[in-house]
């Protein structure tokens, strides 16, 4: 018999179900006789051996259910070495799990912190296979993670409602799209959706371009405005500031709940124009696995499968070139896939006339 365990870790995305469906169901039959161990809310499951053996009835069903079936928890890797408020060693413990269980293998879905502590575990000398789960589409490796093309959908429909209104009341609106450090989501949902101004962490906006570019729109008679905004989008004369630093910098500034609302008062004090903040959040993440993601998981979750069998372990299942592929885990470890600033997406755009305030 050969035992595989499974683990969910991070934030959640719509496409975890999916993929760990197509873990198991090539699993079963790849193999006459396998146990899958499910470990509960990711690396806590496995650290403080919370786990439940699964059984093809859990699969069943699931390919369309958004968020994991085993639960998630964000177990940040800087914390891993540091042992648990009773002093438990968390690394040693995750290896005991491991071991008493017999696996032959961990599976880890998740992003950029869970395949740090994915490797950290390969280092440790345990087998695993991580597959590429995030809506911030920004894991090194891999042209693709499951999640985003979901999100993708749910941001720009975002956009595509907001427009309506827009154009009803001749408003700038901003959408606040998810992604702190990388914005594939907001220039993808921002490009599919017609925004007008895209504002992304990898390209520094400065105020005085937004503005140009909005007064450019009335002055071609357009009545609206759509900015679509990452959350993690900088000005420039802030980029590489600091927390300390620039906290210093905004100390006679209000307090704005997120960095749309800050842009959007700052808009209006320097045009008088009517600005209007919407903010999907979470939603973002939430619902069914729209149907390229539930191909795209269902393809990688049977590539693990494929390299358990063939013990090919310590890698990313990853895509590259539309194939899929595997990826060192040692190489994903502790690296961000950006935007690229002067790549062919964002010139495309730019032909469009999408402005990046810069
Ligand atoms: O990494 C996925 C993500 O949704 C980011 O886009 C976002 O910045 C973050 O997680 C939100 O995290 P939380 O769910 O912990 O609020």
């Amino acid at each position: 018999m050969i035992r595989i365990g499974m683990l969910t870790s991070g934030g959640d995305c719509q496409s975890l179900n999916a993929t760990m469906r197509g873990v198991a169901k090539a699993l079963y039959e790849i193999y006459e006789d396998v146990e899958i161990v499910g470990f509960e809310e990711g690396y806590k499951g496995l650290i403080y051996a919370d786990y439940r053996i699964m059984t093809p009835r859990d699969f069943s069903g699931i390919l369309t259910e958004g968020g994991t079936i085993l639960g998630t928890s964000r177990q940040p890797f800087k914390q891993m070495r540091i042992p648990d408020e009773n002093g438990l060693d968390k690394v040693e413990s995750m290896k005991q799990t491991y071991k008493k269980l017999r696996l032959s293998c961990l599976v880890v879905l998740g992003g950029n912190g869970s395949q740090k502590t994915a490797n950290l575990l390969r280092e440790e000398g345990l087998n695993v296979i991580g597959l590429p789960k995030t809506i911030d589409n920004d894991l090194w490796g891999t042209d693709e993670t499951f999640g985003f093309q979901s999100a993708v959908e749910i941001a720009t429909s975002s956009i595509d409602a907001i427009h309506t209104t827009a154009a009803s009341h001749g408003r700038v609106f901003i959408v606040e799209i998810m992604g702190h450090g990388a914005g594939h989501l907001t220039l993808h949902a921002g490009i599919a959706g017609g925004a007008d101004i895209v504002l992304i962490p990898e390209i520094p906006y400065n105020i005085e371009k937004i503005v140009d570019a909005l007064k450019k729109r009335t002055k071609a008679g357009k009545r609206f405005s759509i900015i679509a905004v990452a959350e993690g989008a900088v000005a420039q004369d802030e980029a590489g500031l600091s927390k300390k630093k620039l906290q210093k910098k905004r100390e006679n500034e209000p307090i704005y709940p997120s960095i749309a609302y800050r842009i959007g008062a700052q808009i209006t004090e320097m045009t008088g124009q009517e600005v209007r903040v919407t903010v999907p959040g979470h939603v973002q993440r939430g619902g069914s696995p729209c149907p390229y993601d539930r191909v795209l998981s269902s393809r990688l979750g049977a590539a693990a499968a494929e390299m358990i069998r063939d013990g090919k372990f310590g890698v990313m299942v990853s895509m590259q070139g539309h194939k899929v592929t595997a990826t060192p885990l040692e190489e994903v470890a502790g690296k961000l896939k950006t935007v690229d600033p002067d790549g062919e997406l964002v010139r495309q755009a730019r032909l469009l006339g999408i402005s990046f305030g810069d």
